[in-house]
């Protein structure tokens, strides 16, 4: 039995985390926090929380995660995803625990053309990126146990995400524009909530101390995306495609950032479904039937 602390629960993959385990899970016992519960960037709190109650595995679903906003709040990005990352692995560190901790894409500059290995250098183009990197270089610092999963494209029923965000506007708007000069693939949070949890259940060596990639099968474009969730909810927009400079952001995001799925695949020994398969799940939790 494992004493268990989810951080930043109150995310989207927080809350799918906690639907996965609530439904699977009878051994371990779980702590569920957000920021009001265990604020990640106090150290003493973290360390406090970890001995009061035993926890032998913390998975970290905390981050700040508005890639725009990171550049103008440079200090707040950096203190969560890297130090607050930084107060985990060392307090895990500590207890001979292990940090089951979430990454991303955006560590890449998207200058391939052919899918990213864990392998890959990393070349962060924003603040968001360049502070999740400094998280994961803490982590693997600390010496504490870790795995740590690189996501892309996460969204969920829960939160702020770009398939709500397409949900609404289609609905909304005769025509829409989205870019197609960005290429990755959609996750289902739910999806990696299942393979978090699978690594909770083998908590076995070979497993651990790893960096691996975990999204949806298949690569599409923010474009594709967009023309799949207009036809899903079965609405009516024209869903055009444009150039990234339609939409002027303070930040550059990797025009190519489709992840290889093959070491996590073999390891777990699992099969991942194929994004517009996930994608259609998720509709369905929001109440939409669509086949
Ligand atoms: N979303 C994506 O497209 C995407 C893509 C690739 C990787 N990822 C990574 O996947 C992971 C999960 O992302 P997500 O989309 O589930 O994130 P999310 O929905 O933004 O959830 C993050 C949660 O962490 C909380 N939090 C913020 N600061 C905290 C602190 N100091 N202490 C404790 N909790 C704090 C947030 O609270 P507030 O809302 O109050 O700030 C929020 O509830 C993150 O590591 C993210 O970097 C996400």
């Amino acid at each position: 039995m494992h004493n268990i602390l989810v951080t930043g629960s109150n995310g989207q993959l927080g809350n799918e985390l906690r639907l996965v385990v609530e439904k699977k899970d009878n051994v371990n016992n779980y702590f569920f926090t957000d920021v009001e519960e265990l604020d990640i960037t106090n150290k003493n709190d973290v360390s406090q929380f970890l001995h009061a109650n035993n926890i032998d595995i913390v998975v970290n679903c905390a981050a700040y995660t508005n890639v725009d906003k990171a550049e103008d709040e440079k200090e707040i990005a950096d203190l969560i995803n890297h130090i607050g990352v930084k107060n985990l692995a060392e307090s895990c560190k500590d207890r001979n625990g292990l940090l089951i901790h979430i990454s991303t894409d955006y560590v890449f500059d998207g200058t391939k053309n052919t899918p990213y290995k864990e392998t890959d250098e990393t070349k962060p183009l924003g603040i968001y990126g360049k502070t999740k990197l400094r998280g994961e270089n803490a982590i693997i610092n600390s010496g504490c146990d870790y795995v740590i999963i690189r996501t892309s494209w996460l969204y969920s029923s829960y939160g702020k995400n770009f398939l709500k965000t397409m949900q609404k506007l289609t609905a909304e708007k005769e025509s829409i524009k989205v870019v197609f000069d960005q290429v990755g693939t959609p996750t289902n949070a739910h999806d990696l909530a299942e393979v978090i949890y699978l690594i909770i259940q083998k908590n076995e060596k070979d497993i651990k101390n790893q960096i691996y990639f975990f999204s949806n099968e298949g690569v599409c474009s923010w474009f594709d995306f967009a023309v799949a969730i207009n036809e899903a909810f079965g609405h009516s927009c024209k869903v055009q495609p444009c150039h990234s400079e339609e939409f002027p952001s303070k930040v550059t995001r990797p025009s190519f950032s489709v992840l290889d799925k093959k070491k996590i695949k073999e390891i777990l020994e699992i099969e991942i479904p194929h994004w517009r398969v996930s994608m259609s799940k998720c509709i369905k939790t929001l109440g939409i039937i669509i086949d």
